[in-house]
């Protein structure tokens, strides 16, 4: 698990898909940037999610709001006082979250070094490098892997069991001090803020401060009324929108999955008052559906209830947890907030935010049920059940292993890769190009000649793509192609004037 967890990390850097940020600086913790087939894959990922909320609901509209919001807002939410990691009461368990962070930070520098290794190396060997080979066979960068290895076991243990004293001596093995106190007793724990702040213009002080939102959901609430008077929409209806977060997590070890600046994808749904459990189960299962249309398998997936565990503002919540390789984590959340959210803006705002029932004739100020994922985390899920390695048989009867990308061919970067069999000969070329030109009207392709034919192919499954189409000699004389399919290995050879619809009737959700 651990492994097939590197080897995604791995992957997802030397295809393009995600690099970290501010690489030549040696990176900023829990913060990325998407390459050019990552940004692919998360564009049709937020296209999916737009179209099944917008597009297919009469009832719910889009809207972008702005990451800066007046600092009211926040007070209203209740990030300003109650938005801190960890809402611990317990005084031991105060200081095993301490701990835990202290090493994990640890943790982090030695990733960081050996992140410095591979880069160098990766400049050093260019397309030759094996990243997975380079971590087992240079003693340096390997030293730190078993080292990394060892804390991770320990870490756990100590964690899972309730006493103090194994911690202590990690903190003392590992020769951690505190960078608030300097000293290696991590008596207290910082209660801080998860929201980041900058200041407004020359304004100095209080007044002038302005946060980076940690939800987009508020945007959505303080346009309430703005929305439902200029679509003229009545109860029910819901408001769709997805834009950036930012969250100064304190610990923030595990790829994208959290981040300190992250993508969220969210929907209220405006209700009236006591029609909250009605609409919570009814988008619990609309949201698992939208999950299973994408061919993630039912076991993958599960709900978390949060039972009487709920957030300052929500009456009901469950999460749809997805089986990570670090197990089964928090991919979304269906919450019923009530009308903790617009009721606090209406008190604060000092303007009415109701809704006028034309049927009872009665104002008041609507329930609210919010789905909420995150986008990046479902890029992690979908790319940690995408990623498989098979053993195929060649031509020549010889294995070897594959490395497959098996997205939903909806969500693959690149639909079909035109590849001409000879990159020297002039006609072959030609028509290769005339094919690409034809579909890239219509689709996202590729041309490519720059390698043998089996090494474009093993390329093309590493980045997804659902379809190969090969120019050979006989595709000169009848107008017909090789079209490979990357999940089957499968070659038929069809007319070029009936990839358009092939390839439309495969990438069509
Ligand atoms: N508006 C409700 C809200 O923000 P949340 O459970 O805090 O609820 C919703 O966040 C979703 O946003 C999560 O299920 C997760 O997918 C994503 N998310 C939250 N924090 C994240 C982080 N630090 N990095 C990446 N994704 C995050």
């Amino acid at each position: 698990q651990n492994d097939l967890f590197k080897k995604l990390v791995a992957h997802c850097k030397e295809y393009g898909f995600i690099y970290q940020s501010s690489e030549i600086y040696d990176g900023l913790s829990a913060v990325y940037d998407y390459g050019p087939y990552g940004v692919e894959l998360k564009n049709n990922l937020k296209d999916y999610w737009w179209k099944s909320m917008v597009q297919m609901h009469d009832n719910i509209v889009g809207l972008d709001s702005a990451i800066f919001m007046h600092p009211k807002t926040w007070k209203a939410s209740g990030h300003v006082d109650a938005f801190n990691d960890p809402l611990i009461d317990n005084k031991d368990s105060k200081r095993r979250f301490r701990a835990d962070v202290l090493i994990e930070e640890h943790m982090e520098k030695i990733e960081g070094k050996i992140d410095k290794e591979i880069t160098k190396a990766r400049k050093r060997f260019g397309d030759d490098f094996d990243e997975a080979m380079y971590r087992e066979t240079n003693p340096r960068v390997s030293g730190y892997v078993k080292e990394l290895s060892e804390i991770e076991a320990r870490l756990g243990a100590a964690m899972s069991n309730s006493d103090l004293a194994d911690l202590k001596q990690m903190i003392e093995d590992l020769d951690i001090t505190d960078p608030d106190t300097g000293s290696r007793n991590w008596t207290e724990v910082r209660q801080f803020n998860l929201m980041f702040s900058t200041q407004l213009g020359n304004i100095a002080g209080a007044e002038g401060k302005l946060y980076l939102r940690p939800e987009t959901a508020q945007g959505i609430f303080v346009n309430f009324l703005n929305v439902q008077k200029t679509t003229r929409q009545k109860l029910p209806f819901g408001i769709a929108q997805i834009g950036k977060a930012f969250r100064n997590e304190i610990v923030a070890r595990q790829f994208i999955f959290r981040m300190r600046e992250f993508e969220q994808m969210e929907m209220q749904y405006f209700i009236k008052p006591g029609e909250q459990m009605k609409w919570y189960e009814y988008w619990k299962e609309t949201r698992l559906k939208w999950h299973l249309a994408l061919g993630t398998p039912k076991e993958m997936l599960r709900f978390h209830d949060h039972g009487e565990n709920l957030a300052h503002y929500a009456d009901a919540a469950a999460d749809i947890q997805f089986n990570f390789p670090f197990g089964f984590k928090e991919l979304e959340g269906i919450h019923s907030r009530t009308d903790f959210d617009l009721g606090a803006h209406q008190e604060l705002s000092g303007k009415k935010l109701q809704f006028f029932d034309p049927e009872t004739k009665e104002s008041y100020v609507p329930y609210v049920l919010e789905t909420s994922i995150g986008c990046d985390r479902m890029f992690l899920a979908t790319m940690s059940q995408a990623l498989q390695e098979e053993t195929v048989t060649g031509a020549n009867g010889k294995e070897s292993t594959r490395e497959v990308l098996k997205l939903h061919p909806a969500l693959s970067p690149i639909k079909c890769a035109i590849l001409p069999l000879k990159r020297n000969d002039e006609r072959l070329v030609n028509m290769a190009r005339d094919i690409f030109n034809n579909l890239r009207l219509s689709f996202n392709v590729q041309y490519d000649d720059t390698g043998s034919i089996g090494k474009l192919y093993r390329r093309q499954d590493a980045i997804g793509t659902p379809f190969c189409v090969t120019v050979d000699f006989e595709a000169l004389d009848d107008q017909t192609v090789t079209l490979r399919d990357r999940d089957t290995l499968e070659q038929e050879r069809v007319h070029v004037d009936q990839l358009e619809e092939i390839i439309r009737k495969r990438v069509d959700m």
